[in-house]
C-alpha cells in the first residue's frame, strides 16, 4: 500500500494556496506533540460519554463562558449535535417545523425518526439564488402552523446562513414559548459571535433552546470539532446525553478534544488578535464599495435582520462573470482558495487566523480581476433549455414524508423523464448541503431545467449517475400539502 493521502496533503503545503475556507484555525496550529495527545480513556483522563474528571471540569467552564444550561464537546461536527437534538425532543410521527434552507443532517433526522416535517421557507432572493433570513411573513406562517399542527414537537431552523444571514431568533422564540414547543438553532456558521460585539448576537443569547456550533468552521479548531448547548430547561440533559451517546462515536478522539479546548481559550484570551481581525474585516468591506463590477453582499442592501461581517459574499452579477468563474481565477492566477461558489457569487470565509497580508492578497486579488472584467469574454455557460435561479421561486410540492419514499420502492429514470415524478433521493450541491429537491417533492419541469444548468455548468450532483435520477416507484401521492 502506497501513501496516497497523505503525500497529497503534505504536497498541499509547498503549494502556498491562502485558505479562505474552513477550517478556521487555517493551518497555522502547530503539530509539535499533537500525537502525544491522541489517546484512548486511560486512567485519569476522563470519557466524553460519561465525563467526571477533566472533561467535565472542562465542560463546565463552556457552560459559564456561554451562560447555558449545559454545553457540550461533539466531536462529530454539528451533524451529531443536530441529529441528537431532533432525536431528543421528538418521537416517530411527530411533526417538526423546519426550514427549507436547513443542512442535510436535520432531513436526515426526520427521516430517521419517520417525522413529518412542515417547511418554513425564509424570504428567498431570486436575484442570487440564496435564502435570506425569517421575516415578519415567515413568523406569521409559524403561528399558523402551531395552530393547524397538533403534533408539532420542534422548531429547527439555520441561523447564520452559509451566507452569513442572521434571523430573529428572539422573535421566533416568543412565538413558541407559549406553545412549550422547543427552537433547535444550527448555528454551525456563528461560532465565533460570541468572541466580539461586532458579530450578531449568538442565538445562545437569544433565547432559543438549543444550539448547535461548528467550531471547525469559524474558530482555530480542528474539522470535526463542534460544540452544543443547552440553552433552557425545556429539554432535559440527560436525553440529551442518551441521544449523544448513540449517534457519537464511542472512541472520542482526545486529539479532537484539545483543539477545541484549545481554540476557545485562544480567541477568549486574545482579544487584541480578535479586534486586529475585526478591524481588517471592516477595513476590506470599506474597500471594496470601490470594486466596479464585483461587489460584497451587505445587509444594508439586502434589508436582513443581522449579518455575519465575516462572510465575504462576492456577487458577480453585476460582472461578465460567474461566481464559478471569479472562485476559478481566484484559485489558478492568486493561489486563494474561496470556500464555495455558485452560478451568482463566490465566498471566502474568514477567521481569526487571517493576517492583514492575507487580506491585502485577497483585495488585490479581487481587484484585479474587477479592473479586467469589460475585457474578459464571457464564458459561455448558458443553454437554452437550463434555467437557474428559478427553485424557490416556486416552492416544490411535498407529496409524501422522506422515510415513506426512502424505505419504499425506487427506480432510477433518466433526468428528462423525470417531469411529475416524485423525488426518491436529495437533489444537492454541496456545499452548501441544502437539498434543492427533497424525497418526496414532486419533480417539476423548472426543477428539471435547474439541475440541467447544474451540470451543464459542470457542477458535481452527487446524487445524479449518468444523467438519471431516483424516482419512487408508489403510484399516485397520498396526500399534496
Ligand atoms: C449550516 C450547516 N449546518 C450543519 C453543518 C454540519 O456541520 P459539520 O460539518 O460540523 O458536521 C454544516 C456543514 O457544512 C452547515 O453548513
Amino acid at each position: 500500500m502506497e501513501m496516497i493521502i497523505c503525500k497529497k496533503l503534505m504536497e498541499l503545503n509547498k503549494e502556498k494556496r491562502i485558505p479562505f475556507h474552513m477550517p478556521g484555525h487555517k493551518r497555522k496550529l502547530s503539530a509539535q506533540d499533537i500525537i502525544q495527545m491522541d489517546i484512548t480513556e486511560i486512567r485519569g483522563y476522563d470519557n466524553l460519554h460519561h465525563p467526571e474528571g477533566m472533561i467535565l471540569e472542562s465542560m463546565e467552564q463552556l457552560k459559564e463562558f456561554y451562560g447555558t444550561q449545559k454545553s457540550w464537546y461533539l466531536i462529530n461536527g454539528s451533524t451529531v449535535g443536530i441529529l441528537a437534538s431532533v432525536s431528543a425532543v421528538c418521537q416517530p410521527g411527530d411533526e417538526i417545523i423546519m426550514a427549507r434552507n436547513c443542512h442535510k443532517s436535520v432531513y436526515n433526522a426526520a427521516r430517521l425518526l419517520h417525522l413529518n416535517p412542515v417547511y418554513l421557507y425564509p424570504e428567498y432572493s431570486e436575484e442570487y439564488d440564496m435564502f435570506l433570513d425569517i421575516r415578519e411573513k415567515q413568523k406569521e406562517e409559524i403561528k399558523i402552523l402551531l395552530e393547524k399542527h397538533s403534533k408539532i414537537k420542534a422548531v429547527v431552523i439555520i441561523s447564520p446562513t452559509y451566507e452569513g444571514v442572521v434571523s430573529d431568533v428572539a422573535g421566533i422564540k416568543e412565538i413558541l414559548a407559549p406553545y412549550g414547543i422547543p427552537l433547535i438553532v444550527d448555528e454551525a456558521h456563528g461560532a465565533h459571535f460570541a468572541f466580539s460585539g461586532d458579530f450578531p448576537e449568538s442565538a445562545v443569547s437569544c433565547g432559543a433552546d438549543l444550539v448547535i456550533q461548528s467550531i471547525h468552521k469559524t474558530l482555530p479548531c480542528v474539522t470535526q470539532t463542534a460544540l452544543l448547548h443547552l440553552c433552557s430547561e425545556l429539554v432535559p440533559a440527560d436525553r440529551i446525553e442518551e441521544m449523544l451517546s448513540i449517534y457519537e462515536t464511542s472512541s472520542p478522539s482526545y486529539l479532537l478534544l484539545a483543539s477545541a479546548e484549545y481554540g476557545i481559550c485562544y480567541t477568549q484570551e486574545h482579544p487584541d488578535r480578535m479586534q486586529e481581525y475585526v478591524d481588517n474585516l471592516k477595513k476590506f468591506r470599506r474597500k471594496c464599495a470601490k470594486l466596479k463590477h464585483i461587489s460584497l453582499f451587505t445587509p444594508e442592501e439586502n434589508q436582513v435582520y443581522d449579518y455575519d461581517i465575516g462572510k465575504l459574499v462576492f456577487l458577480t452579477k453585476s460582472s461578465n462573470l460567474s461566481g464559478a468563474e471569479l472562485f476559478r481565477f481566484l484559485l489558478d492566477r492568486f493561489h486563494i482558495e474561496c470556500e464555495m461558489e455558485t452560478a451568482f457569487y463566490c465566498i471566502a470565509m474568514t477567521s481569526i487566523n487571517d493576517t492583514a497580508e492575507s487580506f491585502e492578497r485577497l483585495e488585490e486579488a479581487i481587484f484585479a480581476i474587477d479592473e479586467e472584467l469589460e475585457c474578459v469574454p464571457r464564458m459561455d455557460t448558458e443553454d437554452p433549455e437550463t434555467t437557474k435561479g428559478v427553485l424557490f421561486s416556486q416552492k416544490p410540492v411535498q407529496c409524501r414524508p422522506v422515510w415513506e419514499v426512502k424505505n419504499g420502492e425506487k427506480k432510477r429514470i433518466p433526468l428528462e423523464e423525470s417531469m411529475d415524478e416524485i423525488a426518491a433521493d436529495y437533489i444537492y450541491l454541496y456545499p452548501p448541503g441544502i437539498p434543492v429537491l427533497v424525497p418526496g417533492e414532486k419533480i417539476t419541469k423548472e426543477i428539471v431545467a435547474n439541475i440541467k444548468y447544474y451540470l451543464y455548468n459542470g457542477y458535481n450532483v452527487p446524487a445524479l449517475s449518468e444523467g438519471t435520477i431516483e424516482v419512487s416507484c408508489s403510484g399516485d401521492p397520498l396526500e399534496e400539502s
